[in-house]
């Protein structure tokens, strides 16, 4: 393969015009990274190109724009030494080459020009290192000084230089690694996992935004335990997610062991990677059991108990987003939510199923009761056939019981049928503490069953209520 032509890859009319760009300024130029290895592991176009030059990348970017039909905008980063064009909907991103580290958020200042195999030999993994020619006299021609070809095929992990090197250009990299073998299926090299425990520590220096850019990315991958695996076993998950490195451990007191809830959460999180895409639903089965490490106690007569894991883990999302600068909005709500309720259909399917107690389900879940679901489902990791046929038939009676429910009392998201405002024409109140008892004894009467979900029923409660609290009907 080595020796091929990849021109049919260039066929876009863009790296026709950017050769031609290239050409008029006298430049060398090089499609490099992510667009050559997703291209030769066939993982489709990537959206992305990446550019360089061996002289000026924002001069090229200049005059590329200049050629491209509608002559799109450059956006220039002089710090960095980039620029970047938004091509119909593809980003094309420039860069001179260089003889120090590559690593477009670097702060530090554009570091001096280079050759080529300088720049290849600074970037990242010999993976992301290889090279396309868009020169006239070999276009399209693989430039691969460090084997990244051959490490595609053996699904290695590897840096250019000596990992100590490359890791300390940019300790992001760290988690690169780790992220790209989760996305890929590949191992890291040996020497590399070495270099990454020895330099762990430097994480630290690391803006919490490109941290969880690669945690979103090991997430949303097939596979995302082998991702927290590696991090848990190089010793980085200790700063990136302290509280889930809590979980991990099993203690055994008076014979009475619990199960590792770290090793469980990773399975729930490939279990709920099979369902649903959703990137929130995923922190959330990431985050469900946090709260168990504060919680653990031991009883002498009932043994383990994680009381109120749930709620403190609930509270403990928040700080969690809130250090790693993630968005304090309906997202983290939805997680807190998600972690709060986290055992109710859990505890629905263990016991004999009634309808008061999916009516509240309903209720309380709202418009999630279907990721719900699929959480607590993926939550199911028990290694005995029986149990594990048993908790997944319960749940399908369960979701039997909602739609049953569902259809009948129409809970989901339901408002009483008499307001405040009934209330108080009814008994002649002012604004006042009885509206509130009687506004929630009404909405509890319907979640118990006692009445169904409508209005006449729904009145004459209030005035039973109203009557046995003193309060005389005025209308
Ligand atoms: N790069 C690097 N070190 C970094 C970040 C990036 O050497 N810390 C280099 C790599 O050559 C990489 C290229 O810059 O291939 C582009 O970076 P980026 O767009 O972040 O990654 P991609 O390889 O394109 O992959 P993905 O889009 O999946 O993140």
């Amino acid at each position: 393969m080595e020796q091929q032509n990849h021109k049919k890859v260039l066929i876009n009319p863009v790296f026709t015009t950017i050769a031609d760009a290239a050409k008029e300024l006298g430049v060398d130029t090089y499609v490099i990274g992510g667009f050559v290895r997703d291209y030769l592991l066939d993982r489709g176009i990537p959206k992305d190109i990446d550019i360089v030059a061996v002289g000026s990348g924002i001069d090229l970017a200049k005059r590329v724009a200049s050629l491209l039909p509608g002559n799109p905008k450059v956006s220039v980063f002089k710090n960095f030494g980039t620029a970047m064009i938004n091509h119909k909907g593809q980003e094309l991103e420039f860069v001179g080459a260089r003889k120090e580290s590559y690593h477009r958020e670097s702060r530090k200042p554009v570091v001096e020009d280079g050759t080529l195999a300088e720049d290849q030999k600074r970037r990242d993994f010999t993976i992301n290192a290889l090279a396309l020619s868009l020169n006239e006299e070999d276009f399209g021609t693989l430039l691969d000084p460090f084997n990244g070809l051959g490490d595609l095929t053996r699904k290695l992990i590897r840096t250019p230089l000596e990992p100590g090197i490359t890791y300390s250009d940019d300790p992001l990299r760290m988690m690169r690694a780790i992220r790209f073998a989760t996305q890929l299926g590949f191992t890291i090299h040996s020497d590399s996992l070495a270099a990454i425990i020895e330099h762990k520590q430097r994480i630290k220096i690391i803006s919490q935004e490109r941290i969880v850019d690669e945690l979103h990315k090991i997430l949303g991958s097939e596979k995302p335990s082998a991702g927290f695996a590696s991090l848990y076993e190089t010793g980085l998950l200790q700063y990136i997610l302290p509280e889930l490195k809590a979980l991990e451990g099993i203690e055994e007191v008076e014979g009475q062991r619990h199960k590792d809830n770290f090793w469980h959460t990773l399975e729930v999180v490939d279990n709920i990677a099979k369902t649903t895409e959703n990137l929130w639903l995923r922190w959330a089965a990431l985050l469900h059991d946090i709260g168990k490490a504060p919680t653990k106690r031991f009883h002498k007569r009932i043994g383990w108990t994680f009381h109120g894991h749930e709620f403190v883990g609930s509270k403990m999302v928040y700080a969690l987003f809130k250090r790693l600068r993630m968005p304090l909005n309906e997202k983290m709500k939805f997680v807190q939510k998600m972690v709060r309720m986290s055992s109710r259909p859990i505890i629905l399917s263990e016991d004999f199923v009634t309808d008061s107690a999916v009516r509240r389900l309903i209720f309380d879940a709202g418009d999630h009761l279907e990721d719900l679901m699929t959480l607590c489902e993926a939550d199911i990791t028990t290694k005995n056939p029986r149990k594990q046929r048993k908790y997944k038939n319960n749940f399908k009676l369960v979701r039997q019981k909602i739609v049953e429910v569902e259809e009948r009392d129409h809970v989901r998201n339901f408002q009483p049928p008499i307001g405040g405002e009934e209330i108080m024409q009814t008994f002649g109140l002012k604004p006042s503490r009885e509206i509130g008892i009687l506004k929630e004894a009404i909405k509890e009467a319907i979640l118990e069953g006692v009445i169904p979900n409508e209005y006449s029923a729904a009145q004459n409660y209030m005035l039973q209520k109203g009557n046995e609290m003193g309060l005389k009907a005025k209308i």
